[in-house]
């Protein structure tokens, strides 16, 4: 039997964060988040299961990779083979579409590819629920990956069973995402270090126990259109969480001097009455949203200021997806 298969993801951006778990061990998070998968970034991840084979083996965009990121992709397929009652090893395939090293986070899509790829290769054919759960043990925002469009991580619906599910489909809502690329240096902290601090800061608690709030607004403003009632609770949401980070002890600083520079622009051209927000990740990138019809005027203006490497265009993305080796869709997975 060949034991092979290749999966297809979107990364994310959350309008209402993930920062904190509340158990660590079955990675149940402090509070629930509402993202937006972006296409057409994408990773496409290609599993190979091989009985001659040591230990798995991982490579990203051509390269080997070794350490701390080879042992947690191992990790994750320790999980996948304890599903499946297999002990074999596993070649792995990496490829992100988008650039690396810019600080835009490919761990989301990366581990939402790998659990797709990995299951299936294996011969699991688990629930999109059951996926997502999975995913999350990878990276916690990587659940927000496998469901299409945008989509919600509950907390702890099922006693331990967290998942990701799709509360509008992709063509729900025509937005964009303008991913301001400020910075091509490595976050100093990743997120999966950072946030275990974030219950150190005396803000934490305010913030987890406001989400139902934020979260409920989010939805409304997804569900209606309502795009200035997204703007006020996204950026709310994004602030919230950096004055928990700035605040944690030790301080984490993600921001950079552009970043709050095209904070301040956004606020101004909201002041002109234009349809735009922002929202921020754990690093100095911002994710500048607008309906699809601003996106060349924003992004001209975004390209124009100070310190601005690149703008990437993002829209609504679409489930994780079995893809054949060339990156083709090979069925529809979900309907
Ligand atoms: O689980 P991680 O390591 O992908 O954490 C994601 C953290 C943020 O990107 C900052 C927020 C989020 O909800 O995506």
């Amino acid at each position: 039997m060949k034991m092979i298969a290749t999966a297809r993801a979107h990364p994310n951006i959350a309008f209402i964060k993930f920062w904190g778990l509340e158990d660590e061990l079955n990675r149940i998070p402090a509070n629930g988040s509402l993202s937006m998968n972006i296409a057409p970034l994408a990773t496409t991840t290609t599993v190979e299961f091989d009985s001659d084979l040591k230990e798995d083996a991982l490579t990203l965009n051509g390269v080997k990779v070794t350490g701390e990121s080879l042992l947690r992709a191992q990790h994750f397929m320790d999980r996948i083979r304890r599903l499946a009652g297999e002990t074999v090893y596993a070649r792995i395939h990496s490829e992100n579409n988008f650039p690396m090293g810019v600080g835009l986070a490919s761990s989301a899509s990366g581990f939402a590819a790998l659990a797709l790829a990995g299951t299936t290769a294996l011969g699991l054919d688990l629930s999109e629920r059951a996926l997502s759960g999975l995913a999350r043990f990878g990276s916690g925002s990587a659940c927000r990956s496998i469901p299409g469009g945008f989509v919600e991580w509950l907390v702890d619906p099922m006693n331990g069973e967290s998942y990701a599910q799709s509360m509008a489909p992709p063509e729900h809502w025509d937005l964009a995402d303008c991913i301001v690329v400020l910075s091509d240096d490595h976050k100093a902290v990743g997120s999966e270090v950072g946030m275990r601090s974030a219950h150190s800061s005396p803000l934490q608690d305010a913030r987890v126990r406001d989400a139902d709030r934020r979260l409920e607004a989010c939805r409304q403003a997804i569900l209606k259109r309502d795009f200035a009632r997204l703007a006020r609770v996204t950026e709310l949401d994004s602030n919230l969480m950096h004055a928990v980070m700035m605040t944690s002890d030790p301080p984490l600083y993600y921001w950079h001097p552009q970043s709050l520079a095209v904070m301040k622009a956004v606020k101004a051209w909201q002041g002109e009455g234009l349809q735009v927000t922002f929202t921020l990740d754990a690093g100095p990138n911002v994710h500048v949203i607008t309906p699809q019809e601003n996106v060349e005027e924003i992004s001209q203006c975004l390209r124009r200021m100070p310190g601005v490497l690149d703008v990437l265009i993002a829209v609504p993305g679409g489930p994780a997806e079995l893809v054949d080796e060339t990156g083709y869709l090979r069925c529809e997975r979900y309907n």
